[in-house]
C-alpha cells in the first residue's frame, strides 16, 4: 500500500481529504500544535521517518487579513514552511502536491485565469503562497501545484461564507454583499475526490506541474449569496449589492480570482462539477 503524508490535516480541506485517502492509502495526517511546518528539523524528521510516496501539503496561514497584518508570520508559514516540506520530500524521494491559490494573480484579467497566466500577487497571502510555489519548484522535479479558490464545505463546524450567509439570512431582513469580486467556489468533497482520482491515474508521474482545480464557473459574492438563499429557502432577507470599497479590510483583494481548469481539461480529466451543483449538495446535506 502506498503511503501518503498530509500536512494541515485538521483544516477544512484536510477533514474531507484525509478520510477519503484512508480508503486506499496508508495515511499520516499532521497539524498544529504537535507538528509545526516552520520547525525545520522536526518536519524533516517526521516526514523522513514515515517515508511517504506522496506528501499532500495543505498546512498554511489562510487568514488573508491576518497575513497582511503579520507578514513575518505569513512568510514563515506559507513560504519557509512550504520550503521545509519540499526539502523533506526531496530527502526521502517523495512526490509533493502543494495546495496554492488563485490569489497568486493580480485579478485584472477580464475572465478566469489559466495556468499560463503570469502570477502577480497583490497581497501578502498571495505573495507568500507564490513564494511557497517557487520553493517547491526549486527543490523538486516530482511535484504538483494545485491552485484552487473559494473553498467551502466545513460541515457542522463551518464558520466560513456559506454558513455565515445562512445564519445571517435567517436572522436579519437585509444584508449587504459585495458584487465586484469574482471567484470559483470549490467544494471540499469535489476537490478531495479530484486529487484522489488524479493521483490514482496509472501514469500520474508523467503529469508533473501546475494545475488549476476549482468548481466550474465564475461568480461574484452577491450571486453566490443569492444561490445559497435559494437552495436554503431563505426568502425574508433582502440582499443589497455594495462595492468592496465599502469594507476597509487590511488586505487588498484581487477583483477576480476565478480559475479555469484548463490543464486538467487538456488531459481529458474533467474532475470538477459546476459550483452550483456542488453547492446544492453541500447546503442540502448540511443546513436543511
Ligand atoms: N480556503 C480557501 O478558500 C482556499 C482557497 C485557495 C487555496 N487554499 C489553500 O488550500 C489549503 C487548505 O485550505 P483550508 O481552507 O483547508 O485551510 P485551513 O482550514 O486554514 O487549514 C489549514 C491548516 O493548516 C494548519 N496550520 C497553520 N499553520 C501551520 C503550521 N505552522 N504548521 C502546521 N500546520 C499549520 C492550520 O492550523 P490552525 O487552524 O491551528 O491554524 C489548519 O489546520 C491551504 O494551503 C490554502 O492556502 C484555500
Amino acid at each position: 500500500m502506498k503511503k501518503i503524508y498530509i500536512t494541515g490535516a485538521g483544516g477544512m480541506l484536510g477533514k474531507a481529504l484525509v478520510p477519503l485517502f484512508r480508503t486506499a492509502y496508508d495515511v499520516r495526517g499532521t497539524d498544529l500544535p504537535e507538528y509545526d511546518i516552520t520547525d525545520t528539523a522536526a518536519i524533516r524528521e517526521d516526514v523522513g521517518f514515515f517515508s511517504p510516496d506522496i506528501v499532500i501539503h495543505l498546512a498554511s496561514m489562510t487568514d488573508v487579513d491576518g497575513c497582511e497584518t503579520d507578514p513575518e508570520m505569513a512568510r514563515r508559514v506559507n513560504a519557509e514552511g512550504t520550503e521545509n516540506v519540499a526539502v523533506a520530500c526531496r530527502d526521502c524521494g517523495a512526490t509533493m502536491l502543494y495546495l496554492s491559490t488563485g490569489m497568486i494573480y493580480n485579478g485584472q484579467k477580464p475572465g478566469p485565469y489559466i495556468e499560463y497566466d503570469k502570477p502577480d500577487p497583490i497581497n501578502v497571502y498571495g505573495r507568500t503562497k507564490y513564494e511557497g510555489e517557487i520553493a517547491v519548484r526549486k527543490h523538486l522535479r516530482s511535484y504538483y501545484i494545485f491552485n484552487t479558490c473559494w473553498i467551502f464545505g466545513g460541515g457542522p463546524e463551518d464558520k466560513k461564507f456559506v454558513a455565515k450567509i445562512i445564519e445571517l439570512g435567517r436572522e436579519k431582513d437585509r444584508l449587504e454583499i459585495v458584487d465586484d469580486t469574482f471567484g470559483s467556489p470549490t467544494y471540499t468533497v469535489d476537490l478531495s475526490r479530484a486529487i484522489f482520482q488524479f493521483l490514482g491515474e496509472d501514469d500520474f508521474e508523467m503529469k508533473y506541474g501546475r494545475y488549476h482545480c476549482t468548481g466550474r464557473g465564475c461568480v461574484n459574492r452577491l450571486e453566490l449569496a443569492r444561490e445559497i438563499f435559494s437552495i436554503a429557502g431563505i426568502e425574508n432577507c433582502e440582499l443589497v449589492p455594495v462595492s468592496s470599497e465599502k469594507f476597509d479590510l487590511p488586505a487588498p483583494r484581487p477583483r477576480i480570482e476565478a480559475l479555469s481548469n484548463y490543464s486538467l481539461d487538456l488531459l481529458g480529466l474533467h474532475l470538477m462539477r459546476d459550483w452550483r451543483v456542488a453547492l446544492r449538495d453541500y447546503v442540502t446535506s448540511t443546513f436543511i
